[in-house]
Order: structure tokens, then sequence, then C-alpha cells
């Protein structure tokens, strides 16, 4: 599936990659709650993060000016939820699927307010042909075919705990000379509320250029 090469670089073959990116949640360990996952394909783990390739995704979005996860970030996510309850033009009512995202932008002072964008996974058969929201607030995003170094912490994903990982995953970064886009992170979440043992989240940043694996 992929080499990971002497010289640190890992590179994918592209031969093996899946192309439908939504399936079937008994693959992976920790996206069990719902019935499909979002996938990927593991490029390579080191000590301090894993590279993995994702394939283009469509999601439904909607932006929150907030303090993160504060009561801005709750509205969008109250919005979504609707809209997958059947809040949409055809009145079709969908599972939420897993993960949820938020895009984190990295340039922002705790005390002042940003814009946070938060994203559901359209399940496989919506794909292509999403419901049509009836909120103005909700649009559609596709998510670029990427990879992505990944950090993943157990517990409650809060402000803080993304921020610190956040700060965790750059530092490794740095250190392994990895490049990437340092304008923003994603808080992922795979978790409902509900789940009280083994909850799984990740802090994920964009690879820039060919993707590196620490020795
Ligand atoms: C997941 O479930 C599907 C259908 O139930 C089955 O065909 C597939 O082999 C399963 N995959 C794994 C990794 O268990
Ligand atoms: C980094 O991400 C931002 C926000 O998505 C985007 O506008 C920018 O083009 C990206 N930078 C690069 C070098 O891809």
């Amino acid at each position: 599936m992929c080499v990971c090469a002497a010289t640190l670089l890992c590179v994918l073959a592209l031969s093996s990659v899946a192309s439908g990116s939504v399936g079937l949640s008994n693959s992976s360990s920790f996206c069990s709650e719902s019935k499909e996952c979002l996938q990927f394909d593991l490029i390579c783990r080191t000590a301090e993060y894993e590279v993995r390739h994702y394939s283009a995704t469509r999601w439904v979005s909607t932006d929150a000016e907030a303090y993160f996860l504060g009561v801005g970030a709750a509205m969008a996510f109250r919005r979504l939820y609707h809209y997958i309850n059947g809040d949409n033009k055809e009145g079709v009512k969908f599972e939420m699927m897993a993960p949820v995202l938020v895009e984190v932008p990295e340039e922002v002072k705790m005390w002042e307010p940003a814009i946070y964008t938060l994203s559901f996974l359209l399940p496989s058969a919506y794909q292509e042909h999403p419901p049509t929201p009836t909120n103005d607030k909700l649009y559609f995003s596709d998510m670029a075919d990427m990879d992505v170094y990944v950090r993943s912490y157990g517990g409650w994903m809060l402000s803080i705990t993304s921020r610190v990982h956040a700060h965790l995953l750059t530092r490794a970064l740095i250190r392994a000379d990895a490049h990437f886009n340092n304008t923003h992170h994603y808080a992922v979440g795979y978790d409902s509320p509900l789940k009280l043992l083994n909850r799984h989240n990740e802090v994920w940043f964009v690879v820039e250029g060919e993707p590196v694996c620490e020795q």
C-alpha cells in the first residue's frame, strides 16, 4: 500500500488506493459508533504521529464565529444536526457519520472569537447528490484528496486539549523537518457525548510536499 523509503520519505503507491472513501466502519477500531466512516490509507506511523492519505469527499458545513466549542459552535452543530434529521428540502434523514471535523484557524488569540468551520461527513449514498439544505447557513464543501499528519488522543475534545495536541504535533513536525499548512488545523471527533470510555479524537495538519516519517 505504501513504501517507506530509506530516505525518510514515504511514497504512496496509487495503484491500491480505493476510490470510495466513505465506507463501512468495521475496518476501524476507533470509528465504531456510526455505520459508515471516513476511510483512509495509512502511509506511515512514527512514535509522534501518523501520516494518512484521504481521497476527496463531500461534507455539509457551516461556520461559527465562536470561542472554540463555545455557544456559537454549539449552534453550528445544531444546524448540522437538524439537517441530517430531515430539515432539508427532500425531508431525508440519515445517521451522523464519523468523524466530525472542525477547521480551526491557528492564528487566534484565546480571548478573541474566530471563524470555525464545522463539517459533517455525507454518507456514501448522498456523496454525489446530497439533500438540499433549507437553512442558508449550510453549504457543501469538498475536502481535497490529501495527506495529513495525525496525532490521536483520548478523553474529551475541548478547546484547550485540542490546542495542546495541535501544539505538540506542530513541535514534532518541526523536529522532523516536515512541511505542513500551518494556517489551520482540524479538530477531529469520533464519539458522541454519550460515550464515556475509550474516546478517540485527533488533530490534523495538511501535508505540504512529500510526507515525512521520522525514524
Ligand atoms: C465489514 O462488514 C462487511 C459486511 O458486513 C464484510 O463484508 C467485511 O468483510 C467486513 N470487514 C471487516 C474488516 O471485518
Ligand atoms: C493553507 O490553507 C489555507 C486555508 O484552507 C489555504 O487558503 C491556503 O491556500 C493553504 N496553503 C497552501 C500552501 O496550500
